[in-house]
């Protein structure tokens, strides 16, 4: 059997260009190599409303936002279903009969979540449904027999309790569910874009990030803003390469060829040294940046304007994608049940 590829997002906000090179550019890449025989990409939508049950319309709004993030970057409707998780009710069901096999200890131990507790200071007040989307996770994932997840490491906690499961169910109940595996982007600064401030993390929280939909004008603006080194203040003085987020991004966004087109240098490790020795200002490192973002976000912006113009292509492609997706969960369900003994009417 070929591999079966599912991942998703919580559409709590647009996608920045964390997610574009931690994740969307390998998913592009996956679909492209075309190594597996289906591919799906989940909108998150109940388990974003995990956390943010008392304001379902930030989850509306942005459901199509993410979906034309997703559309524009050039994942192909062609190649991958998208699918809504809320319209697949399946997931809800085995969800259910996941959760007898989880202790809440184990929950309360899960490295992710618990983070996420502590900075949603939900205190005492966990909400249950919170503390189990780690098992409705597993059903997304086990509901397609995917076994290639490509996620951040953030959610690699969310592989091991899937696993768990899958184990677990598979003992009781007798051999039925695939284990999985985590996809995760190889390079360290990809993993983990930080913002244009310098923080440890780009996000929408922390308004330090560029968005794959901003305007020409507003990635401009971010890029003059990024912080570089607070003791190079003359062009002349010697400035500092590590820490200086626009030699960070070129790390990760730049290809020779490029920094050769739009700079005076033959690859960027000239542009650095050159920036180490001084005699190469802020505003000319920033414009090299910005005209290579521009590169990358200018046919992105092009893709998008087209899918906007026209919705109700993109609300048929997640209308199809989720009957398909519903089909493969019932399959699933049924043989689920049919395990733990609960097809009476077979
Ligand atoms: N937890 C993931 C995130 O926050 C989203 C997600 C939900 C997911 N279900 C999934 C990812 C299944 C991979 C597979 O980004």
């Amino acid at each position: 059997m070929g591999n079966i590829i599912l991942t998703g997002d919580r559409p709590t906000g647009n996608l920045h260009l964390g997610h574009y090179i931690g994740s969307l550019k390998n998913r592009v890449k996956l679909q492209n190599e075309g190594n597996y025989d289906k591919m799906y990409i989940m909108i998150a939508d109940a388990q974003a409303l995990t956390d943010n049950f008392d304001n379902p319309k930030k989850i509306q709004d942005n459901l199509y936002n993410v979906m034309l993030d997703y559309l524009s970057v050039g994942l192909d409707p062609n190649k991958v279903t998208f699918f809504i998780q809320s319209q697949v009710s399946e997931l809800t069901e085995l969800t259910f009969y996941y959760m007898n096999l989880v202790t809440l200890s184990r929950l309360q131990r899960n490295p992710t979540v618990k983070n996420e507790i502590r900075q949603k200071s939900f205190n005492e007040s966990i909400p249950t449904g919170f503390l189990c989307y780690p098992i409705s996770q597993t059903a997304d994932i086990t509901a397609f027999k995917a076994n290639v997840i490509p996620v951040g490491n953030d959610q690699l906690p969310m592989i091991e309790q899937a696993n768990e499961i899958v184990n677990t169910f598979n003992r009781i109940y007798g051999e039925t569910l695939i284990k999985c595996e985590g996809y995760l982007e190889k390079n360290e600064i990809a993993q983990r874009l930080p913002g244009l401030d310098g923080n440890a993390k780009m996000s929408k929280s922390l308004n330090n990030g560029i968005f794959l939909s901003d305007s020409s004008e507003e990635v401009y603006k971010k890029v003059m803003s990024m912080y570089t080194d607070e003791n190079h203040i003359r062009i002349d003085d010697p400035g500092k390469v590590e820490g200086n987020m626009v030699f960070t991004y070129l790390d990760v966004f730049s290809t020779d060829d490029q920094i050769k087109k739009y700079s005076d240098f033959n690859s960027l490790d000239d542009m650095k040294k050159k920036y180490q020795e001084g005699g190469l200002g802020d505003v000319k490192i920033k414009k090299i940046l910005y005209s290579i973002l521009e590169e990358l976000l200018t046919p992105i912006r092009e893709k998008r304007k087209y899918y906007e113009n026209n919705m109700d292509v993109v609300k048929d492609i997640l209308k199809k994608g989720t009957i398909q997706a519903r089909k493969e969960a019932q399959k699933t369900l049924e043989e689920v049940k049919r395990s733990i003994g609960i097809n009476y009417f077979e």
